[in-house]
């Protein structure tokens, strides 16, 4: 069942009814203000970091579900019923609704009693505020008087300090109202100089900033008692709980319509210039009167919104694909490059299932999500490669996560998850080969974030390898330490404790724990290095990584091969993990995955036999599942894996972020149709139809969709902060459709379904565009190039000489 339909043209998905199966939501801003919206118009704004510079209110896990919001409430005057132009708080029926995500944008609209509403949510191309751009239509044949509420609820900032420390916080709150704008200033008058507004184009018949005076004794959101009487109380909040809402009445004649202006934003005064007049306790507003002039202007917010628009769409032309199927278009040329740019953004931080105050950025994460944006904003990709190279660790090693805002190590959850530090390697070359930036590799970068300590980030790379060369087990396979990619799989974690965290607790000494997926990614990694150090001149470096690639591959051909399938780990007693042997996880996906995209086992036949073993165990109609057969009770030698119930999460769910690993693995070895069978199975577009058991959001992808082994198989969770976007833009782009940047050009080299005729694709590379045409003449994968109208050997279509911005390539294949 569907609740809505994607519309192409206007890269929006339109929700054509309020109640969702879960609140179904889209983000808003692009630099520093951030703002979630589901399409009710719950959820919250940020500035920069969702603790500590929350602007709005947001109760996670509360019932009903996703209240806390954007509202607005109609009121008529002459009967004095009321309802939500967004369904939500009152959730009066209404007799149409859309609601419609687009990029950097929500549209919701509905009609009550004739009576029509148009709510456009927008950030402003790096503004640090949102516009509400209501409009009101009368289609009645006679005149309609109303009253306009405005609600939203202030967060006192620190959104860990709100929920835990009300006992200060229900005495700190401070507002300003002057014209119509409210300000919210709690802490103003100390150590802040940051303060939020909110403000409406029209004069204000009156307002509300205390919510108890506004919602009344016991009322909720759904009532308020204010909007009931159709009576603001003019409230100024002392302490308690502030608020911003205007109230504006408005008379529309029959088919007259009226458009309404909100702001809601965050600004910052310099320290010594915040009060005005100075000595006084009033905020100095000259620095920002100017800009909410400016956007209660309704030509500047039409301009504002084209400038949006027209954002995207030179982010999107970056690659843009044409094929016989719907799904993989929409996800490729819209979703997906959109879902990337939101973990960019936001990493793991804030969405309906991250609340914004626990998880800093991870360095596996980051490192990863950037192989899904670097083409879009490779300077900003830059930036980030250095800050994650700036909390390595000399060792090599490198903190899980860091925080945003400080961009220093989080103490709190520390190193030793062994796979951290390769990933950055990855990250670094594809920024390379997208850019051909090499002076990255010159710049001077810290180790832990320490003044004096300051190497080439080319010399923390090699520590990224040397790391795990430096730790390598009895098998000579690399050490897990608390966990690889699989955070779950904790081998020297014997936890016993009740609350205790798996992912910091390190009981066993560490020395025989090993992970063949760390082996895997080792290799990929290393031949990374080893293009480069050739690239660089340094053949001694090369043949020395050849030499260490060389005895991880027959480390894990000799002790990490099951049999059928590649094995997961040995753990702390040196036992297998992920072996025909084990009782239950006899095949783990992740391991199948990394050692074929890595090359290892390609020559003894062994990559197929591993991908057909995934296909015949893991396999299934809702994507691939992690591990088979699911832990049905905990281990204490194996950790978190074993603490979910079989088909959640790590123990057997289908955990979408490894899906693209096999899809990858399986363009390797030549089987196109098998691997956009698997494409389409976790897709979120081709789920559509089943949204009423997926539940979650049909244009992103959720991290985790519900395995087998689960009373609700295939229904997904955790949706879009996920390396699910990344890995499976990459998957389709660079492996499925086959167009990937290298040092030299651009490979074309597509390993598509069989039945496909062709497709065609622009991809701007390095300032240059490249139309591309495939045409299938058999059905191999073999290719034969045909650029600008010269056959020329091999796959790769090179960089055109300088000034030449424009390539047409014709590839033929069969
Ligand atoms: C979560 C984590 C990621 C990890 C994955 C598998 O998505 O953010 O770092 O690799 O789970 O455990
Ligand atoms: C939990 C989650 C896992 C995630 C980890 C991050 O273990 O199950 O998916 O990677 O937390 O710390």
């Amino acid at each position: 069942m569907r609740y809505g339909y994607f519309d192409d043209a206007r890269r929006e998905y339109v929700i054509t009814r309020p109640d969702t199966p879960l609140p179904w939501i889209n983000y808003l801003g692009d630099q520093d203000y951030f703002a979630l919206i589901s399409n009710t118009a719950g959820g919250y704004s940020f500035y920069r970091d969702a603790r500590l510079r929350r602007l709005t209110r947001y109760r996670y896990n509360n019932i009903p579900l996703d209240t806390g919001g954007r509202y607005l409430y109609i009121r008529d005057d002459q009967t004095g019923e009321f309802w939500s132009p967004t369904w939500q708080p009152v959730r009066r029926a209404l007799e149409s609704y859309t609601c419609r995500h687009g990029l950097g944008y929500t549209i919701i609209s509905s009609i009550r009693d004739n009576i029509e509403a148009r709510i456009r949510y927008f950030v402003p191309p790096s503004q640090n505020l949102e516009i509400w751009d209501a409009t009101i239509l009368n289609h009645r044949d006679e005149s309609f008087s109303l009253s306009l509420f405005s609600a939203v609820e202030f967060a006192l900032w620190d959104a860990w300090d709100d929920s835990t420390n009300f006992q200060r916080n229900l005495n700190t709150g401070e507002v300003e109202v002057d014209d119509s704008v409210i300000y919210h200033k709690t802490e103003y008058r100390e150590r802040r100089d940051h303060f939020a507004y909110f403000a409406c184009s029209e004069p204000l018949s009156g307002y509300d900033t205390q919510r108890d005076a506004f919602l009344g004794p016991y009322c909720g959101w759904d009532n308020p008692f204010v909007v009931e009487h159709g009576a603001p109380t003019n409230s100024i909040a002392h302490g308690w709980a502030p608020i911003g809402s205007h109230h504006t009445k408005i008379s529309l004649g029959p088919g007259e319509s009226k458009r309404i202006i909100y702001l809601l934003g965050y600004f910052d005064n310099p320290g010594e210039d915040k009060f005005d007049p100075p000595g006084s306790q009033i905020i100095n507003k000259r620095r920002l009167k100017p800009i909410i002039n400016r956007y209660l202007d309704i030509g500047q917010v039409d301009e504002a919104f084209d400038s949006l628009v027209t954002q995207w769409e030179r982010l999107l032309g970056i690659y843009q694909v044409e094929t016989s199927d719907e799904h993989t278009d929409r996800m490729v040329n819209i979703w997906n490059p959109y879902q990337c740019m939101v973990t960019f953004n936001l990493s793991r931080s804030a969405s309906y299932f991250e609340s914004g105050i626990g998880r800093g950025m991870g360095f596996r994460d980051s490192n990863q999500d950037l192989l899904g944006f670097v083409h879009m904003v490779p300077q900003r990709a830059r930036e980030r490669i250095l800050d994650l190279a700036a909390t390595q660790l000399e060792s090599g090693g490198a903190y899980h996560q860091y925080q945003p805002l400080t961009k220093k190590g989080n103490d709190a959850v520390g190193s030793n998850f062994n796979d951290d530090p390769l990933w950055l390697v990855l990250s670094t070359a594809a920024y390379l080969k997208e850019t051909a930036d090499w002076s990255i590799l010159d710049e001077l970068v810290p180790y832990e974030n320490t003044p004096g300590t300051e190497e080439p980030l080319w010399d923390h790379l090699q520590r990224c390898l040397q790391y795990t060369m430096d730790r390598l087990g009895p098998h000579g396979l690399p050490l897990i330490g608390r966990a690889d990619w699989n955070d779950c799989l904790n081998l020297n974690a014997f936890s016993k404790e009740t609350g205790q965290s798996f992912q910091t607790t390190t009981n066993m000494d560490g020395k025989v724990a090993e992970s063949v997926f760390i082996a895997g990614l080792f290799v990929l990694a290393a031949k990374e290095m080893v293009e480069l150090a050739e690239i660089r001149g340094l053949t001694t470096l090369a043949s020395h990584y050849k030499v260490t690639i060389s005895s991880i591959e027959a480390a894990v051909l000799k002790h990490g091969w099951d049999g059928e399938w590649f094995l997961r780990a040995y753990d702390h007693f040196g036992e297998e993990v992920g072996s025909h042997v084990c009782q239950e996880g006899q095949i783990f996906i992740e391991p199948q995955g990394m050692c074929v995209m890595a090359g290892i086992g390609l020559g003894k036949n062994l990559a197929m036999r591993a991908l057909d073993s995934v296909n015949k165990r893991l396999a299934s109609e809702h994507g691939i599942i992690l591990h088979q057969p699911a832990y049905t009770k905990y281990y204490l030698n194996l950790g978190e894996i074993s603490s979910y119930p079989p088909g959640y999460k790590e123990n057997a769910g289908i955990f979408c972020h490894a899906n693209p690993w096999i899809m990858i693995a399986e363009t390797v070895i030549g089987r196109g149709d098998q691997a956009h069978d698997y494409y389409l199975r976790i897709n979120p577009s081709a789920r559509e139809a089943i949204s009423d058991l997926h539940k979650c959001e049909p244009y992103v992808y959720s991290q985790m969709i519900a395995g087998r082994d689960a009373v609700a198989f295939g229904e997904a969770k955790n949706s879009w902060l996920t390396g699910t976007a990344a890995w499976n833009y990459v998957a389709i782009t660079q492996w499925i459709l086959g167009i990937r940047p290298t040092y030299s050009g651009l490979v074309i080299s597509p390993v598509i379904p069989k039945d496909w005729k062709g497709f065609s694709a622009v991809r701007v590379f390095r300032g240059v565009t490249y139309e591309i045409y495939v045409e299938r003449r058999g059905p191999g994968d073999n290719i034969s190039l045909i650029i600008n109208g010269n056959p020329v050997e091999g796959n790769t279509a090179p960089i055109p000489a300088d000034g030449i911005q424009k390539v047409s390539v014709k590839a033929l294949i069969g």
